[in-house]
């Protein structure tokens, strides 16, 4: 027993923020931002929210999926940017979808998120407890955005995708995923420290700055990115006794092209199994997995019988792959 995708469905924000809008913020190009990230534009919320994202994307993905919300009995919300501490995502999707029958809690994992949410709804299915799992990335970054950094403020876009998971008799694929919280510092974002007013703790003036908002040591996390990547895929196939030319597809988390390129080069895959819409929409976090996805299934571009890696990384620091068997 184990779990298989019946549906997906994502939803971006109308408003765009192209490379020459962001000029006009900081000190960079169009050239600079293309060259080193690949990035063109980014959706940004305008009256959206973290939940209304998720609430859409997981409405397409049960449209898809031809099932009603109240066969759902699990719904698991990746997310680094809810809009509210409690109640969770999850719980306000189920709320607004109606999925009465569901079990709802989000996750936090950054952009490993939507890989980590996927193994989780497999991990319960192959269990026995849950039978249709709704997945859903949903972030609104901007909110977390220091857009006074040209170091981050040009990466990061908003929006959600989701995929409808559903028990089924087929092969189980063994995940692979890894964690350093040693490297955490590398990037963070620390909205939530301690105000309680009785600790009689200060509050630096600068923190309202820089410790709400995201901070990254860019190089860093592109360094861990280009080596860690490659070998979870190599991890995974190994697990699984898969070989390379029996994948059809590496979705990758979309975070720049030349990571991207750097993990296909180091694999020593053909760029054309790596799709990419990071141009479009930016870093989206653990969304950005779900939203290709979803794009790839609508387009027609998966086949039944395909199979595909999966791969995020990000903030944890977190990485993992998983292998999955397209069968729409
Ligand atoms: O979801 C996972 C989380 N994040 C990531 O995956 C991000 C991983 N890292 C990256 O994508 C890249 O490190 C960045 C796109 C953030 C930066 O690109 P880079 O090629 O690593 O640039 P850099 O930080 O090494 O900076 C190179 C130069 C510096 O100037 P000097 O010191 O060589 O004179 C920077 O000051 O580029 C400068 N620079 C910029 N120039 C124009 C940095 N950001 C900008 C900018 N526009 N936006």
């Amino acid at each position: 027993m184990t779990g298989k995708i019946c549906g997906t469905g994502s939803y971006t924000p109308s408003f765009t923020m192209d490379n020459h809008d962001i000029a006009k913020l900081v000190d960079t190009s169009d050239e600079w931002i293309q060259e080193r990230t690949g990035v063109i534009r980014r959706h940004i919320i305008q009256e959206e929210t973290t939940v209304s994202m998720a609430c859409e994307a997981g409405r397409r993905a049960l449209e898809n999926a031809k099932m009603s919300a109240d066969e759902i009995d699990l719904i698991l919300v990746s997310t680094i940017s809810s809009n509210v501490v409690i109640p969770c995502t999850a719980c306000e999707v189920q709320k607004e979808l109606g999925a009465v029958n569901a079990t709802c809690f989000d996750l936090s994992a950054a952009c490993t998120g939507f890989v980590i949410a996927y193994n989780t709804a497999l991990s319960y299915i192959t269990a026995g407890i849950y039978k249709n799992v709704l997945v859903i990335g949903s972030e609104s970054l901007s909110n977390l955005t220091n857009w006074k950094d040209r170091g981050t403020c040009i990466l990061f876009g908003d929006g959600a995708g989701a995929a409808v998971v559903k028990a089924c008799d087929q092969k189980t694929y063994i995940p692979v995923t890894h964690s350093d919280g040693a490297s955490g510092e590398a990037l963070k974002c620390s909205s939530r420290y301690d105000r309680n007013g009785l600790t009689k703790k200060v509050i630096p003036e600068e923190w309202m700055d820089n410790r709400y908002l995201m901070q990254m040591d860019g190089r860093a996390v592109f360094k861990f990115a280009v080596k860690s990547v490659p070998q979870a895929v190599e991890e995974v196939l190994d697990k699984n006794q898969i070989q390379k030319d029996e994948i059809v597809w590496y979705i990758l988390h979309q975070a720049n092209r030349r990571i991207v390129e750097s993990v296909a080069k180091r694999l020593g895959e053909s760029i054309e199994k790596f799709p990419m819409n990071l141009q479009e929409y930016g870093n989206t976090s653990s969304a950005s997995i779900p939203i290709l996805l979803d794009e790839m299934n609508r387009s027609g571009k998966l086949k039944k019988g395909q199979k595909i890696v999966l791969a995020g990384f990000g903030a944890g620091l977190t990485w993992g792959a998983s292998i999955l068997e397209w069968c729409l």
